[in-house]
């Protein structure tokens, strides 16, 4: 799977899949969750309502309405504790379930926000070396490609970091 790192707003991407940092309600929030919400329109929202809650770590997929994705993968990261409450298998769990309902779509591409690194306080630098060692030992034929979408420079300069940390290490 090819791994891409960019700067945007995840809302105007035309990946197959666009991934959301929800929370459990999955009724919307702040962050990128109230951005997907406001793009995606209020049909969002009642098809959130009759999914239900979903846990940490999971993920659940809908139709993108008024965005340009066809699809976009409900996932609730973990709010950062200090690291010692299973927070990163829950992160890891966030994008491995988000890859995996990806794949049963047939999505060819998805792009992920920098999940619970924002509200949830996840530390960026952690957060992203994870999800890089993670996407990267992603096996499977779909999809062919994740797109890292970075919203700040900042969050982008921190990918970039630890991408080549990890093609050094490679
Ligand atoms: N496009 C891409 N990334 C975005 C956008 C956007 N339009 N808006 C924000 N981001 C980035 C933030 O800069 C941050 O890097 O998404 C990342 C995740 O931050 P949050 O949205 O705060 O998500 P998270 O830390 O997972 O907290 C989730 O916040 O919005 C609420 O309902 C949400 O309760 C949940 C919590």
């Amino acid at each position: 799977m090819i791994i891409e790192i960019l700067r945007g707003d995840i809302t105007s991407l035309d990946a197959d899949a666009i991934v959301n940092a929800a929370n459990c309600t999955l009724l919307g929030g702040g962050g990128v969750d109230g951005a997907i919400h406001r793009a995606a329109g209020p049909e969002l929202l009642e098809c959130c309502r009759r999914i239900g809650p979903c846990p940490t770590g999971e993920a659940r997929i809908t139709p993108g309405f008024r965005l340009k994705a066809k699809w976009i993968i409900h996932t609730p990261g973990p709010v950062w504790h200090g690291g010692s409450r299973g927070e990163d298998d829950l992160l890891r769990s966030c994008y491995l379930n988000t890859l995996a309902l990806a794949a049963g779509k047939g999505c060819r591409t998805v792009a992920f926000p920098c999940i619970s690194t924002g509200v949830y306080g996840f530390p960026k630098e952690r957060a992203a070396a994870l999800v890089l060692r993670c996407l990267s030992s992603w096996a499977g034929p779909l999809p062919e490609k994740a797109s890292i979408c970075c919203f700040s420079e900042a969050d982008e300069a921190v990918y970039r970091r630890q991408a080549e940390i990890l093609e050094k290490k490679l």
